[in-house]
Parts: structure tokens; C-alpha cells; sequence
């Protein structure tokens, strides 16, 4: 038996899912009481596979724990197999002490977490470092937005330059390049604090053409506005084309990204995305098909090597 429960975080991507899979979510009870939590499952999972959908934008801490508490509880009632599909995992970018010393790595906090003993495998989307798979303790299924983002920018422009904003998306934009049969370029990004960013050098032919920024999460929107100046001023023209798995707007993101000269932002929805609603342009790419049809194949024991390519 097959059981898919959604965490408070995304409820409409589990039902998706859920619908594409034909199945109801099995219900639970998320309370909340000022100083803790308290999750029930309405319904006996006893000998089911559980998937429970929970993505972890902010508030990612709560998310999380309650994940924890979710698991605990399908585990507790008898479960067979859990799995956390947690289609945008926060923390992933702290995966060494970049800033100096005496720094958490929170990316290794949060593996050990979800690694504690009542969560099988996971299953996520586009992890900030794939190498953070190495963390975890438990199989991680990693799959890819990449090849919804190649459907979506089939019709681009033909003068166009798939542009990475910083070293970390030069392999993404490489790819989508090839898959689109374009050229690209890099921006030489450094970031100054949390928020800050800064963009000088552009390596790669972008003069006389439209940047398709690519990118795996939109933050503040700052790496994007610093790509984009980057480019214009190396000589690219017309408006940007921006594609990002994560949409983890930041309360000033949305009016930042729409003051930009972008024509069209895609963005997966592996997050909420009420926020970016009102930016124009703004064109969001579903995740709930990928989803689904992982869950299958690892609820039947087929292979997953299909939705993986070279990262
Ligand atoms: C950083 O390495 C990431 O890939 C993104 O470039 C970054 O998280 C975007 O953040 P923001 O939108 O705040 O600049």
C-alpha cells in the first residue's frame, strides 16, 4: 500500500501529486500550541510505504521538526518504508565553514537530523551542492528540475546566451547551453554579506545577445540583479530570461526581481509561490509530474535513471 501525507508546508504540491498518482492524501492533524507541536495520522499506515511531502522553506526549522514528527509518527504506527520527499531541502548552501572559524555546518546538522532512524531515503530536487548527498546516512534520490527548464525554454530566442550568475551554476548553465544549443557565459560573482553581492567580470561572448540566467534558487534576487548589470554592461541587450528551481523569496525579492529588465522568470514550484504571483513575467514550472512519477517507480522497485543525467 501506497500512503502520501503532506506536512504544512505545501499542501497543494502534495495533493498534485497525489492527484497524478490517484490516490487521497491520508489525513493528519498538525497542532500547533505555544511551545510545541503535536502531529497525529488519521488513518492506519501499518505495513504502507509513507511518502510524506514536506519542502522546508522558511520558517525551515519548523518544517523540519516537523517532518521529524512526522516520521516518527508513520514510523511508530507500523509504517513499512518512510520517505521524506522534500523537494526543496534548506541549510544545503552551509556545507563547509566558508566563513572562518567557529561556523556550524548547517548542512551536516540537518543530514544527521534527517538521518536519525525514522526516515528510509529521501527524495529531493536540485540540492544547492549535490555532493551534500555525501552527508546523509540514508539513500538520497536526487532528482533534477533541469529537464523541465529545457521543455520551458524551448521557444528562446536564438541570439540568446545561457549566462551562470556565479561559478557554483557554471556545469547548470553549461548544460542547458548544450541541451539548447546556445553559447554561455559566466559571471564572476562575490558575495560581500548575507544579501550583498557583487558581479564584475563576465567570461564568454554575451555582447549583442539576451541573457538566460539560470540559477538553482532566487534568494534575495541580488545574484540575479548583479548577473544582469554584469551582462548589460559587457554589451548584451533585451530583456533576461531568468529559470531557477527555487523560489525562496526573500520579503523583498518580489519587488527587486520586478523592477529588473526580466521578460520572463520561471520558477518550480517546489516551493509555495504566492509571492512571486505579482512579478510580471513571472511563469511557474510544476514538479508535481516528476514527483509522481519518482514515488512510482520507487513504490514499484523500478529504476530512477532516467529523470538523472550527467551532473
Ligand atoms: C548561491 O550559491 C546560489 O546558487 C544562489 O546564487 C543564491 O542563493 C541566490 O541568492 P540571492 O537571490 O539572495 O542572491
Amino acid at each position: 500500500m501506497l500512503s502520501i501525507i503532506s506536512g504544512g508546508a505545501h499542501p497543494d504540491l502534495a495533493r498534485d501529486i497525489a492527484a497524478l498518482l490517484r490516490r487521497s492524501l491520508t489525513p493528519v492533524d498538525l497542532a500547533r500550541y505555544p511551545d510545541a507541536e503535536v502531529v497525529r495520522i488519521q488513518e492506519s499506515v501499518r505495513g504502507s510505504d509513507v511518502y510524506i511531502v514536506q519542502p522546508s522553506p522558511p520558517p525551515s526549522e519548523g518544517h523540519l521538526f516537523e517532518l521529524l514528527l512526522l516520521a516518527d509518527a508513520a514510523h511508530r504506527a507500523g509504517a513499512a518504508q518512510v520517505t521524506a520527499v522534500i523537494p526543496y531541502l534548506g541549510y544545503m548552501r552551509q556545507d563547509r565553514r566558508a566563513g572562518g572559524e567557529r561556523m556550524a555546518i548547517g548542512a551536516r546538522v540537518v543530514a544527521d537530523a534527517l538521518s536519525g532512524g525514522r526516515i528510509d531515503r529521501i527524495l529531493t530536487i536540485d540540492l544547492h551542492q549535490p555532493a551534500a548527498e555525501a552527508f546523509f546516512s540514508i539513500p538520497v534520490e536526487h532528482l533534477e528540475a533541469f529537464p523541465l527548464f529545457v521543455a520551458a525554454l524551448q521557444d528562446v530566442p536564438r541570439d540568446s546566451v545561457v549566462v551562470a550568475p556565479d561559478l557554483g551554476a557554471a556545469k547548470l548553465a553549461d548544460r542547458l547551453a548544450q541541451a539548447l544549443d546556445l553559447p554561455f557565459a559566466v559571471v564572476h560573482k562575490t558575495r560581500t554579506t548575507g544579501v550583498d553581492v557583487t558581479s564584475t567580470r563576465v567570461t564568454g561572448e554575451v555582447h549583442g545577445r539576451r541573457p538566460i540566467v539560470v540559477d538553482d534558487m532566487i534568494t534575495t534576487g541580488r545574484t540575479v540583479q548583479a548577473a544582469l548589470e554584469a551582462v548589460a554592461k559587457a554589451g548584451a541587450k533585451g530583456r533576461a530570461i531568468v529559470a531557477a528551481t527555487h523560489g525562496i523569496l526573500a520579503p523583498e525579492a518580489p519587488a527587486l526581481l520586478a523592477s529588473l529588465p526580466i521578460e520572463r522568470l520561471f520558477l518550480t514550484d517546489t516551493v509555495p509561490l504566492e509571492a512571486a504571483g505579482g512579478i510580471p513575467g513571472f511563469r511557474p514550472v510544476p514538479v508535481a509530474g516528476l514527483l509522481a512519477d519518482a514515488i512510482a517507480r520507487l513504490h514499484e522497485g523500478r529504476s530512477l535513471a532516467w529523470t538523472r543525467s550527467q551532473r
